[in-house]
């Protein structure tokens, strides 16, 4: 794992792995579903890291004993629509509790502006670890307006999450949001001249939900 100011680059094989089997062209839209889930539960592991526990008393079979849990730290879940939410049900498996709000953006045509067509939050916004998720980070243009709404609506606490990055993409992330955690799965060479990232794995939405 590579570590730097608020970026993390997963290397560990079994992510690596599940990353090269996602890329591959002949890897089916049900294969590929799981692959994403598991991915995001393995970095959600890293992600949810420095979640805050607290001693809590219970009896075992044998004694009664304080042993730590999962403080009263609320967290929300937050996939950019569309490709976003197939890395929910991953995050969910470990903290079944977490709330989960929707996000989606476009580009307005002729002002370029971000608009938001969608955003659901859960409350209170403010108080919650949030974990903005998106497969792919590639001009990063939907992650910085994604978080900018949720800013506005008072996010505070924010991690992203993807599983493939373009150095285009994550660099305009971290400039917009210094703040936020950035957690990447693999850090791809480049965008080619229609946005998709190389080698990337294609249109991330498409695979997941079997369109094109
Ligand atoms: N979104 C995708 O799904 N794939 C890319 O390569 C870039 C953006």
């Amino acid at each position: 794992m590579i570590k730097s100011e608020n970026i993390v680059i997963f290397e560990h094989p079994l992510i690596q792995h599940k990353i090269s089997l996602l890329r591959d062209k002949a890897t089916g839209t049900n294969e590929f579903r799981k692959l994403v889930d598991e991915i995001a539960m393995l970095e959600g592991f890293e992600a949810l890291s420095d979640l805050p526990v607290e001693d809590v008393e219970i009896e075992t079979p044998i004694e009664k004993c304080k042993t730590p849990m999962i403080a009263g730290r609320k967290l929300a879940v937050v996939p950019i629509l569309r490709a976003g939410l197939g890395m929910v049900s991953g995050i969910l498996a470990l903290v079944p509790n977490a709330k989960v709000g929707h996000i989606g953006m476009y580009r307005d045509e002729e002002t370029h502006q971000p608009q938001e067509y969608y955003c659901k939050l859960p409350d209170p916004i403010e108080e919650r670890l949030i974990v903005v998720c998106d497969p792919m980070l590639a001009t990063g243009g939907s992650a910085v307006d994604a978080i900018d709404q949720i800013k506005k609506h008072g996010g505070k606490n924010i991690k992203f999450m993807c599983i493939i990055a373009a150095p285009e993409g994550l660099e305009k992330l971290h400039k917009a949001h210094p703040d936020v955690q950035i957690y990447v799965g693999h850090l791809d060479r480049q965008l080619n001249e229609d946005a998709y990232i190389c080698p990337g794995l294609g249109d991330a939405g498409d695979r997941i939900f079997g369109t094109k």
